[in-house]
């Protein structure tokens, strides 16, 4: 493993890499480095999503560009066959949506390959369809726009899963991550931090920048977290 996920509940910073250039992803990998506690990885089968992304040899090919905790983010309808390629190729978690079924079972897969487990939820889908499965992953993840593309805008209402969740969450003694992803910017981390939400995925407002570096330190400025991302 590259990194430690971090300790839990930190705020923490997770660049997309869906807006980076493809062409030089080292060195928009690097330009975030410093900001960055962790490289979100969109993957994406055209069937899950209307688009398509990058697979395992991508992710073999960044490993050795970052020593960030790379978590793959898999909008797939079918994520069991590749959770192994994923590992293999230097992924540290994996996060599967619940809308795909088979839960338990992926789960116990990606932990048997070692990996830390997210489970997302699409704007629509409901707390109680991810409830049963709180205790069993290590981070949560709330689609804050429709997935498959970057640069939507944020859907407002899904703030008030991220707080049920939290409060959940807290209620269990958990210490599970909250992470919010899509049209997360200078307006809308603060408003996702106060909700609850304890991880930040930001593509297009760092990748759509001029600078991505000094954008994303404007992005942790913004969500009260410290201007470099320590050292796991
Ligand atoms: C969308 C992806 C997001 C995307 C977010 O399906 O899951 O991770 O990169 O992009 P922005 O930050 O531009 O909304
Ligand atoms: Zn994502």
């Amino acid at each position: 493993m590259a990194a430690t996920r971090g300790p839990r509940g930190a705020l923490q910073l997770a660049p997309s890499i869906l807006s980076a250039d493809f062409g030089r992803l080292d060195e928009q990998l690097a330009s975030v480095d410093e900001a960055a506690d962790r490289v979100h990885i969109d993957v994406m089968d055209g069937h899950f999503v209307p688009n398509l992304t990058v697979g395992p040899p991508v992710v073999a090919s960044l490993r050795p560009c970052s020593a960030r905790f790379f978590e793959c983010h898999l909008m797939l309808s079918d994520p069991m066959e590749f959770l192994e390629p994923f590992a293999e190729a230097g992924a540290d978690a994996c996060t599967v949506h619940v809308e795909v079924g088979g839960t338990v079972e992926l789960i116990e897969r990606a932990r048997s390959l070692s990996l830390a487990v997210g489970l997302a939820c699409n704007p629509e889908t409901s707390l109680d369809a991810v409830e049963p499965f709180v205790e069993m992953v290590d981070l949560v993840l709330c689609m804050t726009v429709h997935p498959g593309f970057g640069g939507q805008s944020f859907i407002e209402d899904v703030l008030d899963k991220v707080a049920r969740l939290r409060q959940l969450l807290d209620s269990r003694h958990l210490d599970v991550d909250v992470e919010v992803d899509g049209g997360i910017d200078l307006r809308t981390a603060p408003r996702a931090v106060a909700a609850g939400a304890n991880v930040l995925v930001c593509g297009s407002a760092i990748f759509g920048a001029d600078d991505p570096g000094a954008a994303a330190v404007a992005m942790r400025t913004a969500a009260g977290m410290p201007a470099r991302a320590p050292r796991r």
